[in-house]
């Protein structure tokens, strides 16, 4: 069996609170937050904004391989990873709700994933990095010494999401999230790569009533508690 990697995976559906909770895991373990989510939304806005046909396979290898991708580790424990695109940085633009659904729709294609995964490996070549996603747990690193599965419910997700974008100043309606979350769950579970799921060997843990500083210690007592 392949060794395990020092390298901490916290997978699940949007609005669960993994941003917050990774955060917090990073802080206490001094390991690298790699918010996969973030790649997949930077990717979605340069596709976007050129307006590239996912479907032509050609001119999006062409798109992809004219995009350069950078992630700025966050100030601190607060602020979220800052993302440069060719050298812009997207970091404001690629957090709103309807940056995530476009994520979301671009990252089921097979090309932006294969050139995003590579990318992710390459940053947890050396471990100590705890990974946020769908499928890190799953694909990116299998090998990950220790994997995480927050869920909660749907109407708690939305709620947390509106609070969210609330506190970064971007006002949402309640109704419209909730569908945008159901949505967004259904492409990420049902897409035909790398769907979202938990990995076998990840602990599951029901986020709803709980908050990001109670899930993030449940979670560092099992990190400390594993003998690897
Ligand atoms: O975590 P997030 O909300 O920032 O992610 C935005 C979208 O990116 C999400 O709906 C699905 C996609 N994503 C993915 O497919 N795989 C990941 N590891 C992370 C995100």
């Amino acid at each position: 069996m392949p060794e395990k990697k020092k390298i901490i995976t916290i997978d699940g559906p949007s609005g669960v609170g993994k941003s917050t909770v990774s955060r917090k895991v990073a802080a206490a373990t001094g390991f690298t937050y790699l918010d996969t989510g973030a790649m997949y939304r930077a990717f979605g806005l340069y596709l976007s904004r050129q307006k590239t046909d996912l479907n032509d396979a050609l001119a999006l290898r062409a798109t992809l391989e004219s995009l350069q991708l950078e992630l700025i580790p966050a100030a601190d424990e607060r602020s979220d990873v800052r993302v440069l695109v060719n050298g812009e940085d997207v970091s404001e633009a690629i957090r709103t709700p309807e940056m995530a659904m476009i994520a979301s729709r671009v990252s089921a294609n097979p090309l932006v994933r294969e050139i995003l995964t590579k990318i992710q490996k390459r940053y947890g070549h050396d471990g100590k990095i705890v990974a946020e996603g769908r499928d890190t747990g799953t694909v990116v690193f299998p090998n990950a010494a220790h994997k995480f599965f927050l869920d909660a419910h749907p109407e708690e997700r939305a709620r947390r999401r509106v609070r969210q974008l609330g506190e970064n100043g971007v006002e949402a309606d309640f109704k419209q999230i909730l569908a945008m979350t159901l949505e967004r769950d259904d492409n990420d579970r049902n897409r035909a790569v790398a769907p979202l799921r938990q990995a076998e060997d990840a602990l599951l843990i029901d986020t709803t009533g709980i908050d990001a500083e109670e899930v993030a210690k449940r979670i560092m007592r099992v990190v400390l508690n594993e003998a690897i």
